[in-house]
């Protein structure tokens, strides 16, 4: 298919049918894209919602959670899992004071420069705060252009420079038109050209589709194994923390010992949640959130 027209047919598709996220809207600072694009990285839209709309009513700029403790932020983490994110995103805040002022950088190399922000979250808060031109490549994306424009099945499984340079040439020129076919790829890969039964009659490019047109079909049925996580060292974590987010101040180590039977797995998850800085020693026999 022309590139164009993919992009062409993407927003006009994305006008219609995106979802209305609140980080999407005009209205959403620089802040509130950042924060949402962290919290999106390893978790659906439906469980980080809640969350987002808590974290911006109590922490509208970086300078208010950079302000509080970096427990704080664990705690309002919830249950959205990997928390070492809460960690990451609370020391963003600290670094965006220090270094930019209080105002998340508009610059990709200086959002890579923040911690715990890679590739994919530095040019997401470059193209959707700051409307530039950028070429923002998730998984969803890598599969619509690997099928749409490459006729594959499936993209590569991870990211490479030259995915990166494939979906720039996607993009047209003018960087705000350029920012909306970004986040119109990216939605057009979540809702309809999805990994499994994609929605191929509900696609704008469905005539033009390189991999519709090669006669061949996406897998069906089920999705890849989920990830076990019953009876992982990350559940016995999530379980230890949870402990420890529900309590306003130190818990005795009695009373963590109670939430997992088996003591050496037990001591590996809490030995793992102390080296990553999410529980402290308060003292000899009581732990907590960092402060
Ligand atoms: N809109 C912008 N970035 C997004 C993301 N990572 N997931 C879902 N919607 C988004």
């Amino acid at each position: 298919m022309a590139v164009h027209d993919l992009a062409t047919a993407a927003v006009a598709w994305y006008d219609e049918h995106a979802r209305d996220l609140p980080w999407r809207s005009p209205d959403a600072t620089p802040w509130g894209v950042l924060v949402s694009e962290v919290m999106l990285q390893q978790t659906p839209v439906s469980r980080v919602l809640p969350v987002w709309l808590d974290w911006m009513e109590r922490w509208p700029t970086p300078a208010d959670l950079a302000a509080d403790a970096s427990g704080e932020a664990i705690r309002a983490w919830g249950r959205l899992g990997y928390p070492r994110r809460a960690l990451r995103l609370h020391e963003c805040a600290v670094v965006i004071v220090a270094s930019h002022g209080g105002e998340v950088p508009s610059e990709v190399d200086q959002l890579l420069a923040l911690p715990g922000i890679g590739s994919y979250t530095a040019r997401a808060v470059a193209a959707f705060a700051y409307r530039q031109r950028h070429p923002v490549v998730d998984t969803n994306v890598r599969r619509l252009v690997a099928r749409a424009v490459a006729g594959a099945p499936d993209a590569g499984p991870t990211t490479t420079a030259r995915d990166l340079t494939s979906v720039a040439e996607l993009l047209p020129e003018e960087p705000e038109l350029a920012a909306r076919v970004s986040v119109a790829f990216m939605e057009l890969g979540a809702l309809v050209c999805t990994a499994r039964n994609p929605r191929c009659t509900d696609c704008p490019v469905e005539t033009t589709c390189e991999f519709r047109r090669s006669g061949a079909v996406a897998p069906a049925g089920p999705t890849r194994r989920p990830q076990r996580y019953a009876d992982t060292d990350r559940q016995v974590r999530g379980l230890l923390l949870a402990v420890l987010r529900e309590s306003s101040g130190p818990v005795p180590r009695t009373r963590l010992d109670m939430v997992w039977s088996d003591a050496d797995q037990r001591d590996r998850a809490l030995t793992g949640l102390l080296a990553d800085g999410l529980v402290c020693e308060v003292d000899h026999d009581n732990l907590g959130l960092p402060r």
